[in-house]
């Protein structure tokens, strides 16, 4: 994606295939840093820490770490071991674990060590790819919708409403609810976007608003509280978030508080879409609320804000120490308040059925 005049993606396999290179997504949006990741050991490190986060780029970053792990591992056992850390080193977007059993699924059979790093890379290469023309083509489909609003107000701003980050930085290129939103812009259509901050670690504050703003998309930052008034009183037209796991039947697991915005779109009217490609599907899973796990992370997050003091970024404390915190980082969002889902396929409701009917291979 172009940021101020350069190509930008948040994560790339440098020249000699043993080097992961990505965009420290903790420091943004007030500095742009690069890390190098060579280590099995880093390359979980940079998915718990949330280095690299949102659930296409955790697959496409446990991808390239089976190839890190196929570059440094001793043996077979080993080789396995490390796979099975990095595909648990966050729980609930399913990309992760999807990711790390088609790589290593593609390296068995191949008779020779460079053979087995030849497919190991061409297999997470590809998975790349096509998370980015995925990626495009939920674009493509999502911006009818927004055509659709635009049209019926005349040209007047399409308000659009999204929470956390499922931009390009969560995905490689277009985001899953963020493509509809670059391509309805590309196409001239007047937009507006809310963007939730997200607490606890701010991913629509910090990353959502700054990919906007280097697109030049007219955005808000509004607390993770004022989409309820903001559509009980006409300031919303639609709503679109990404998901992190979403089951055969329809139920949405996103980050935490994205229920609440169904809630009160449902109680408004106000359409909510659900952005997803084929990777973030659970097809083994019926039943979002009982079935898919839901990481609970550290009281820190929550007890502490991190933001720009001066020059420097730095955190500080918001409760009282003593207070004890919970931060469990998402939460299901049932079937029945999602109007539909925008795949790399079209636009579907939220029902086995609809979506077997994109996915027939999956009946
Ligand atoms: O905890 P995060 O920042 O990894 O959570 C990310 C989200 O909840 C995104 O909405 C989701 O992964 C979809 S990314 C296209």
């Amino acid at each position: 994606m172009l940021v101020d005049g350069k190509q930008m993606r948040p994560i790339w396999l440098d020249g000699d295939g043993r080097t992961v290179k990505v965009i420290d997504q903790r420091r943004l949006p007030h500095e742009l840093v690069i890390l190098d990741l060579t280590t099995v050991e880093q390359v979980i490190e940079a998915i718990v820490e949330m280095v690299v986060r949102g659930a296409p780029l955790i697959g496409v970053t446990g991808a390239y770490g089976v190839l890190i792990a196929l570059t440094r591992a001793g043996n077979e056992a080993d080789f396995a071991e490390a796979c099975r850390c990095i595909a648990a080193a966050r729980p609930t977007a399913v990309n992760l674990a999807w990711a790390v059993a088609r790589v290593s699924a593609a390296v068995q059979g191949a008779p020779s060590p460079g053979e087995r790093l030849a497919a190991a890379r061409r297999e997470a290469e590809a998975i790349d790819a096509e998370e980015v023309t995925r990626c495009r083509l939920i674009g493509e489909h999502g911006a009818g919708l927004i055509t659709t609003i635009s049209q019926a107000k005349k040209g007047a701003p399409v308000n659009i409403l999204t929470h956390c980050n499922a931009g390009w930085l969560a995905c490689v290129a277009w985001g899953t609810a963020t493509a509809p939103i670059y391509v309805a812009h590309e196409q001239g259509i007047d937009l507006h976007v809310w963007v939730d901050e997200t607490r606890p670690l701010n991913q629509g504050a910090r990353l959502t608003a700054w990919e906007l703003g280097k697109a030049g998309i007219p955005h808000t930052v509004i607390t993770d509280n004022a989409g309820g008034h903001l559509m009980q009183h006409g300031r919303v037209d639609l709503v679109i978030v990404g998901t992190d796991r979403t089951t055969r039947t329809g139920d949405v697991a996103n980050k935490i508080g994205t229920y609440l915005k169904a809630l009160a779109a449902r109680d408004n009217g106000i359409p909510f879409y659900v952005a997803l490609p084929a990777s973030t599907f659970d097809w083994e899973r019926r039943d979002g609320l009982r079935e898919i796990p839901i990481e609970e992370r550290s009281a820190d997050e929550v007890r502490f804000v991190q933001g720009l003091a001066g020059h420097e970024v730095t955190r500080v404390l918001v409760p009282p120490a003593a207070s004890p915190t919970a931060n469990p980082a998402f939460d299901v969002t049932p079937a029945r308040l999602v109007t539909g889902l925008i795949t790399e396929r079209g636009v579907c409701a939220a029902t086995e059925e609809a979506i077997l009917r994109l996915y027939p291979e999956k009946k």
